[in-house]
């Protein structure tokens, strides 16, 4: 594999999202993520949210036996991961799948998934949780990233502007009902912007 190469793609990835304003994650975010995957050693990750590609190949390199499978609902992004990935010297590892998470045909997947990142629409966490689990392998891990959505989930909902009160909402309730499923054991970790981690026990 070409060192060169990643380093290259990391950096002109960094640079895309900038200049277009993708929400992709941030150095801390990534290296704690890609921390709690490398002591589990999945050997097969999914993640909902590709944007760009960005996390799918910090994960890919992270984890140099494992395949990551990622969808991706904006045809503008996507069509940029695939370009990304495709230079990335990743591309035998990562798979990128255009659509809408909530409405992809599952049989496009594998179904035994070691690991499951969901980093897409916040308001909808306990959707996609409630869709992709079935995928997951026992003793396999969900992560979700944003928990503290910057903040905002330690605020008073009134001092939270309207428009992502019911983000919240959903998030916080999310976040109940993962703490008191029965199925998993779950931790938040006060790292990052705040990242859950549920084990399917
Ligand atoms: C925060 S970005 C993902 C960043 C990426 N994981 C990274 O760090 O490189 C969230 C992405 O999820 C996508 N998204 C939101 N809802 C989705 C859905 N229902 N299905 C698929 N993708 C979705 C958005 O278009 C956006 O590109």
């Amino acid at each position: 594999m070409d060192n060169e190469q990643l380093v290259r793609t990391v950096e002109a990835m960094k640079k895309y999202a900038v200049e277009k304003h993708v929400p992709i994650m941030e150095d801390d975010g990534i290296e704690h993520l890609t921390a709690l995957l490398r002591e589990q050693h999945p050997q097969k990750v999914l993640e909902i949210g590709s944007a760009i590609g960005f996390s799918a190949l910090k994960m890919a390199e992270a984890l140099p036996d494992a395949t990551i499978d990622t969808i991706e609902r904006d045809q503008e992004r996507f069509a940029k991961a695939v370009g990304f990935i495709q230079g990335s010297g990743f591309k035998e590892r990562i798979r990128l799948y255009h659509g809408d998470a909530l409405e992809f045909d599952l049989e496009l997947l594998d179904r035994s998934y070691d690991a499951i990142f969901i980093d897409a629409a916040k308001g909808q966490y306990e959707r996609f949780f409630e869709k992709y689990e079935v995928l997951l392998n026992k003793g396999g891990v969900i992560y979700c990233d944003n928990m503290h959505m910057h903040g905002m989930s330690a605020m008073h909902i009134k001092e939270i502007p309207r428009r992502k009160r019911t983000m919240i909402r959903n998030l916080s309730a999310f976040k109940e009902t993962m703490i008191n499923h029965e199925g998993y054991e779950t931790k938040l970790l006060d790292i990052g912007d705040g990242i859950m981690i549920c084990k399917k026990l």
